[in-house]
Protein backbone atom coordinates (compact mmCIF):
# COMPACT_ATOMS: atom_id res chain seq x y z
CA UNK A 1 0.00 0.00 0.00
CA UNK A 2 1.66 3.52 -0.86
CA UNK A 3 0.45 5.59 1.56
CA UNK A 4 2.08 8.87 -0.19
CA UNK A 5 -1.03 8.15 -2.87
CA UNK A 6 -3.49 7.09 -0.89
CA UNK A 7 -2.96 10.62 1.26
CA UNK A 8 -3.32 12.25 -2.21
CA UNK A 9 -6.61 10.70 -3.26
CA UNK A 10 -7.69 11.51 0.42
CA UNK A 11 -7.19 15.05 0.06
CA UNK A 12 -8.83 15.11 -3.50
CA UNK A 13 -12.12 14.52 -1.77
CA UNK A 14 -11.68 18.01 -0.91
CA UNK A 15 -13.32 18.89 -3.98
CA UNK A 16 -15.89 16.96 -4.12
CA UNK A 17 -19.34 18.57 -4.39
CA UNK A 18 -20.38 18.02 -0.60
CA UNK A 19 -17.20 18.61 0.75
CA UNK A 20 -16.31 22.15 -1.61
CA UNK A 21 -18.75 24.38 0.54
CA UNK A 22 -17.33 23.51 3.54
CA UNK A 23 -13.89 23.98 2.77
CA UNK A 24 -14.81 27.23 0.94
CA UNK A 25 -16.23 28.25 4.12
CA UNK A 26 -13.58 27.54 6.30
CA UNK A 27 -10.91 29.22 4.12
CA UNK A 28 -12.74 32.52 4.92
CA UNK A 29 -12.15 31.97 8.37
CA UNK A 30 -8.71 31.14 7.63
CA UNK A 31 -8.47 34.59 6.72
CA UNK A 32 -8.94 35.42 10.77
CA UNK A 33 -5.82 35.99 12.54
CA UNK A 34 -5.35 36.04 16.16
CA UNK A 35 -1.65 36.25 18.06
CA UNK A 36 -1.31 34.19 20.81
CA UNK A 37 -5.47 33.36 21.61
CA UNK A 38 -5.18 32.65 25.36
CA UNK A 39 -5.84 28.51 25.41
CA UNK A 40 -7.78 26.97 28.40
CA UNK A 41 -8.10 22.51 28.52
CA UNK A 42 -10.59 22.84 31.15
CA UNK A 43 -14.01 20.25 30.52
CA UNK A 44 -14.94 22.90 27.76
CA UNK A 45 -11.59 23.57 25.20
CA UNK A 46 -11.65 27.05 25.21
CA UNK A 47 -9.71 29.53 23.20
CA UNK A 48 -9.38 32.96 22.99
CA UNK A 49 -11.81 35.95 24.43
CA UNK A 50 -14.61 37.57 22.59
CA UNK A 51 -13.00 41.28 22.51
CA UNK A 52 -10.18 39.03 19.74
CA UNK A 53 -12.37 39.43 17.07
CA UNK A 54 -13.86 42.16 15.30
CA UNK A 55 -18.28 41.80 14.47
CA UNK A 56 -16.94 40.82 10.99
CA UNK A 57 -14.88 38.35 12.16
CA UNK A 58 -17.57 37.38 15.32
CA UNK A 59 -20.23 36.52 11.95
CA UNK A 60 -17.70 34.59 9.80
CA UNK A 61 -16.69 32.41 12.65
CA UNK A 62 -20.19 31.75 13.59
CA UNK A 63 -21.24 30.64 9.53
CA UNK A 64 -18.16 28.60 9.77
CA UNK A 65 -19.14 26.77 13.01
CA UNK A 66 -22.91 26.38 11.57
CA UNK A 67 -21.44 25.02 8.16
CA UNK A 68 -19.43 22.09 10.27
CA UNK A 69 -22.59 20.63 12.05
CA UNK A 70 -23.09 18.02 13.11
CA UNK A 71 -20.73 18.41 15.68
CA UNK A 72 -20.44 14.75 17.75
CA UNK A 73 -17.29 16.05 20.00
CA UNK A 74 -16.63 18.54 21.94
CA UNK A 75 -17.71 20.52 24.00
CA UNK A 76 -15.34 23.56 23.01
CA UNK A 77 -15.50 27.81 23.05
CA UNK A 78 -14.07 29.77 20.56
CA UNK A 79 -13.69 33.59 21.42
CA UNK A 80 -17.23 33.17 23.63
CA UNK A 81 -18.58 31.29 20.92
CA UNK A 82 -20.28 27.94 22.78
CA UNK A 83 -20.57 24.76 20.42
CA UNK A 84 -22.79 22.80 22.42
CA UNK A 85 -21.13 18.74 20.69
CA UNK A 86 -23.73 16.15 21.09
CA UNK A 87 -21.27 14.13 23.29
CA UNK A 88 -19.66 15.51 26.62
CA UNK A 89 -16.57 13.94 25.33
CA UNK A 90 -14.95 15.42 28.57
CA UNK A 91 -16.51 12.73 30.72
CA UNK A 92 -14.60 9.80 28.57
CA UNK A 93 -11.52 11.98 29.18
CA UNK A 94 -11.40 12.51 32.30
CA UNK A 95 -12.21 9.10 32.79
CA UNK A 96 -9.18 7.91 30.59
CA UNK A 97 -6.94 10.47 31.92
CA UNK A 98 -5.22 8.54 34.90
CA UNK A 99 -4.54 6.34 32.75
CA UNK A 100 -1.76 7.72 30.53
CA UNK A 101 1.23 9.30 30.36
CA UNK A 102 2.55 10.70 26.90
CA UNK A 103 5.65 12.59 27.67
CA UNK A 104 7.94 12.48 24.80
CA UNK A 105 5.88 9.54 23.00
CA UNK A 106 4.62 9.47 19.83
CA UNK A 107 0.77 8.46 19.78
CA UNK A 108 -1.88 8.21 17.55
CA UNK A 109 -5.64 8.69 18.39
CA UNK A 110 -7.27 6.39 15.42
CA UNK A 111 -10.98 7.42 14.62
CA UNK A 112 -9.83 11.13 16.51
CA UNK A 113 -12.95 12.77 14.99
CA UNK A 114 -12.41 16.53 15.12
CA UNK A 115 -9.68 16.18 17.26
CA UNK A 116 -11.01 16.80 20.72
CA UNK A 117 -9.13 14.41 22.85
CA UNK A 118 -5.62 15.00 20.84
CA UNK A 119 -6.02 18.96 21.96
CA UNK A 120 -6.39 18.18 25.56
CA UNK A 121 -3.33 15.14 25.13
CA UNK A 122 -0.72 17.73 24.27
CA UNK A 123 -0.92 18.52 28.09
CA UNK A 124 1.40 15.82 28.39
CA UNK A 125 4.04 17.40 25.84
CA UNK A 126 3.98 14.23 23.80
CA UNK A 127 6.85 14.20 21.18
CA UNK A 128 4.49 13.49 18.05
CA UNK A 129 0.60 13.41 17.60
CA UNK A 130 -0.80 12.24 15.19
CA UNK A 131 -4.84 11.66 14.30
CA UNK A 132 -6.46 9.07 12.04
CA UNK A 133 -9.99 9.38 10.92
CA UNK A 134 -11.24 9.00 7.19
CA UNK A 135 -13.82 11.45 7.05
CA UNK A 136 -13.96 14.10 5.51
CA UNK A 137 -16.06 16.89 7.89
CA UNK A 138 -14.48 15.98 10.86
CA UNK A 139 -10.40 16.41 9.48
CA UNK A 140 -12.38 20.33 8.28
CA UNK A 141 -13.21 20.82 12.29
CA UNK A 142 -10.20 20.04 13.57
CA UNK A 143 -8.21 22.38 11.05
CA UNK A 144 -10.71 25.32 12.11
CA UNK A 145 -10.20 24.44 15.34
CA UNK A 146 -6.52 24.44 15.22
CA UNK A 147 -6.19 27.69 12.62
CA UNK A 148 -6.96 29.10 16.16
CA UNK A 149 -5.06 26.71 18.42
CA UNK A 150 -2.08 26.55 16.37
CA UNK A 151 -0.99 23.16 17.60
CA UNK A 152 1.28 20.86 15.49
CA UNK A 153 -0.66 17.76 15.55
CA UNK A 154 -0.72 15.98 12.27
CA UNK A 155 -4.07 14.93 10.92
CA UNK A 156 -4.15 12.07 8.17
CA UNK A 157 -7.29 11.16 6.30
CA UNK A 158 -7.04 7.39 6.71
CA UNK A 159 -7.97 4.74 8.67
CA UNK A 160 -7.30 1.79 11.25
CA UNK A 161 -6.80 -0.07 8.00
CA UNK A 162 -3.82 2.10 6.79
CA UNK A 163 -2.19 2.03 10.12
CA UNK A 164 0.26 -0.74 9.15
CA UNK A 165 1.81 0.56 6.16
CA UNK A 166 2.05 3.98 8.13
CA UNK A 167 5.65 5.37 7.46
CA UNK A 168 6.02 5.19 10.98
CA UNK A 169 5.19 3.20 14.64
CA UNK A 170 3.89 4.74 17.79
CA UNK A 171 4.73 4.38 20.98
CA UNK A 172 0.97 4.91 22.41
CA UNK A 173 -2.29 4.44 20.69
CA UNK A 174 -6.02 5.44 21.59
CA UNK A 175 -8.55 3.82 19.57
CA UNK A 176 -11.86 4.53 21.35
CA UNK A 177 -15.37 3.66 19.98
CA UNK A 178 -14.36 2.46 16.97
CA UNK A 179 -13.77 -1.09 17.46
CA UNK A 180 -17.40 -2.26 16.92
CA UNK A 181 -17.15 -0.31 13.83
CA UNK A 182 -14.83 -3.22 12.51
CA UNK A 183 -16.42 -6.25 10.60
CA UNK A 184 -12.69 -7.87 11.34
CA UNK A 185 -12.53 -6.94 15.35
CA UNK A 186 -9.33 -9.30 15.86
CA UNK A 187 -7.87 -8.35 12.34
CA UNK A 188 -8.01 -4.72 13.82
CA UNK A 189 -6.57 -5.27 16.97
CA UNK A 190 -3.54 -7.03 15.37
CA UNK A 191 -3.21 -3.67 13.01
CA UNK A 192 -3.19 -2.38 16.46
CA UNK A 193 0.04 -4.40 17.49
CA UNK A 194 2.00 -4.15 14.25
CA UNK A 195 1.48 -0.34 14.40
CA UNK A 196 2.89 -0.23 17.66
CA UNK A 197 6.66 0.18 18.56
CA UNK A 198 8.50 -2.53 21.25
CA UNK A 199 6.98 -1.89 24.49
CA UNK A 200 4.29 0.17 22.80
CA UNK A 201 0.93 0.30 24.68
CA UNK A 202 -3.12 0.90 23.57
CA UNK A 203 -5.86 2.16 25.48
CA UNK A 204 -9.50 1.26 23.57
CA UNK A 205 -13.00 1.58 24.57
CA UNK A 206 -15.53 -0.33 22.88
CA UNK A 207 -19.39 -1.74 23.51
CA UNK A 208 -19.57 -4.36 25.85
CA UNK A 209 -22.22 -6.71 27.44
CA UNK A 210 -22.58 -8.03 30.38
CA UNK A 211 -21.19 -11.87 31.10
CA UNK A 212 -18.87 -14.88 31.60
CA UNK A 213 -18.77 -16.18 28.71
CA UNK A 214 -16.85 -16.22 25.56
CA UNK A 215 -19.06 -14.44 23.74
CA UNK A 216 -20.58 -11.75 21.71
CA UNK A 217 -23.95 -9.85 20.37
CA UNK A 218 -23.82 -9.88 16.96
CA UNK A 219 -26.73 -7.07 15.82
CA UNK A 220 -29.19 -8.31 13.18
CA UNK A 221 -29.20 -5.16 11.59
CA UNK A 222 -28.72 -1.88 13.42
CA UNK A 223 -28.00 -1.41 17.33
CA UNK A 224 -29.31 1.94 19.05
CA UNK A 225 -30.30 2.90 15.37
CA UNK A 226 -26.27 2.50 14.47
CA UNK A 227 -25.84 0.88 11.37
CA UNK A 228 -22.48 -0.63 11.49
CA UNK A 229 -21.88 -2.35 14.77
CA UNK A 230 -21.00 -5.74 14.03
CA UNK A 231 -19.77 -7.81 17.18
CA UNK A 232 -20.65 -6.65 21.47
CA UNK A 233 -18.33 -8.63 23.33
CA UNK A 234 -18.12 -9.67 26.95
CA UNK A 235 -15.38 -8.63 28.76
CA UNK A 236 -13.68 -12.22 28.55
CA UNK A 237 -14.67 -12.42 24.92
CA UNK A 238 -12.81 -8.70 24.28
CA UNK A 239 -9.68 -10.40 26.52
CA UNK A 240 -9.54 -13.77 23.90
CA UNK A 241 -9.52 -11.14 21.23
CA UNK A 242 -6.48 -8.82 22.48
CA UNK A 243 -4.50 -11.91 23.51
CA UNK A 244 -5.09 -13.79 19.96
CA UNK A 245 -3.97 -10.25 18.54
CA UNK A 246 -0.74 -10.21 20.39
CA UNK A 247 -1.48 -8.22 23.42
CA UNK A 248 -0.66 -8.47 27.07
CA UNK A 249 -0.89 -7.15 30.18
CA UNK A 250 -4.69 -6.75 29.65
CA UNK A 251 -6.05 -3.90 31.99
CA UNK A 252 -9.77 -3.14 32.62
CA UNK A 253 -10.11 -0.14 33.50
CA UNK A 254 -13.54 0.62 33.96
CA UNK A 255 -17.07 0.17 32.28
CA UNK A 256 -19.97 2.94 31.71
CA UNK A 257 -23.62 3.09 30.96
CA UNK A 258 -24.19 5.71 28.51
CA UNK A 259 -26.26 8.53 30.18
CA UNK A 260 -27.59 11.03 28.50
CA UNK A 261 -25.73 13.82 30.35
CA UNK A 262 -22.85 12.20 28.42
CA UNK A 263 -25.06 11.84 24.95
CA UNK A 264 -27.51 14.14 24.22
CA UNK A 265 -29.24 16.45 21.54
CA UNK A 266 -28.50 19.90 21.14
CA UNK A 267 -28.68 22.58 18.36
CA UNK A 268 -24.92 22.07 17.03
CA UNK A 269 -25.69 18.10 16.30
CA UNK A 270 -28.25 16.14 14.74
CA UNK A 271 -32.26 16.00 15.41
CA UNK A 272 -31.90 12.47 17.83
CA UNK A 273 -29.53 10.86 20.17
CA UNK A 274 -29.61 8.61 23.04
CA UNK A 275 -32.98 9.23 24.29
CA UNK A 276 -34.24 8.00 20.48
CA UNK A 277 -32.24 5.52 20.48
CA UNK A 278 -33.70 3.68 23.40
CA UNK A 279 -36.47 1.62 24.18
CA UNK A 280 -39.24 4.54 25.28
CA UNK A 281 -40.46 2.32 28.29
CA UNK A 282 -37.04 0.56 29.22
CA UNK A 283 -34.10 2.46 29.43
CA UNK A 284 -32.15 -0.91 29.85
CA UNK A 285 -32.60 -1.63 26.01
CA UNK A 286 -32.21 -0.31 22.93
CA UNK A 287 -34.89 0.86 20.62
CA UNK A 288 -34.41 -2.91 19.19
CA UNK A 289 -34.64 -4.51 21.91
CA UNK A 290 -30.78 -4.80 22.74
CA UNK A 291 -28.68 -4.43 26.08
CA UNK A 292 -28.33 -0.88 26.07
CA UNK A 293 -24.78 0.74 24.95
CA UNK A 294 -22.21 -0.39 27.54
CA UNK A 295 -18.81 0.82 27.62
CA UNK A 296 -15.61 -0.70 28.30
CA UNK A 297 -12.24 1.01 28.73
CA UNK A 298 -9.31 -1.70 28.48
CA UNK A 299 -5.39 -0.70 28.66
CA UNK A 300 -2.80 -3.17 27.02
CA UNK A 301 0.58 -3.90 26.26
CA UNK A 302 2.42 -5.50 22.80
CA UNK A 303 3.66 -8.78 23.71
CA UNK A 304 7.19 -8.82 23.46
C1 LIG B 1 -17.99 6.61 17.44
S1 LIG B 1 -16.87 7.76 16.77
C2 LIG B 1 -15.65 7.83 18.08
C3 LIG B 1 -14.95 9.14 18.13
C4 LIG B 1 -13.95 9.30 19.28
N1 LIG B 1 -12.81 8.45 19.10
C5 LIG B 1 -14.61 9.05 20.61
O1 LIG B 1 -14.38 7.98 21.19
O2 LIG B 1 -15.33 9.90 21.10
C6 LIG B 1 -16.06 6.78 15.52
C7 LIG B 1 -15.01 7.58 14.73
O3 LIG B 1 -14.31 6.64 13.91
C8 LIG B 1 -14.12 7.23 12.64
N2 LIG B 1 -13.88 6.15 11.65
C9 LIG B 1 -14.74 5.62 10.75
N3 LIG B 1 -14.11 4.66 10.03
C10 LIG B 1 -12.85 4.58 10.50
C11 LIG B 1 -11.70 3.81 10.16
N4 LIG B 1 -11.75 2.92 9.17
N5 LIG B 1 -10.56 4.02 10.82
C12 LIG B 1 -10.49 4.93 11.83
N6 LIG B 1 -11.54 5.69 12.19
C13 LIG B 1 -12.68 5.53 11.54
C14 LIG B 1 -15.40 8.02 12.41
O4 LIG B 1 -15.22 9.01 11.40
C15 LIG B 1 -15.63 8.61 13.79
O5 LIG B 1 -14.96 9.84 13.96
Amino acid sequence: MDIEKLKEKKVNCLEWKNVKPWVTQLNKCREINVADAKIDLGDTLSIGKSEDLSEDEHKVLLETAKTLIPWRKGPFNLFGLEIDSEWQSNIKYNLIRPHFNLKDKVVADIGCNNGYYMFKMLEDKPKKMIGFDPAPLTMLQFEFINHFYKSDIEYEMLGIEHLEAYNHKFDFIFMLGVLYHRADPVGTLKSLARGLNKDGEILIDTFMIDGEEDVCLTPRDRYSKIPNIYFIPTIPALKNWLNRAGFTDIEVLSTTVTSSEEQRKTSWSFDQSLEDFLDPNDSSKTIEGYPAPKRVYVKAKKLK
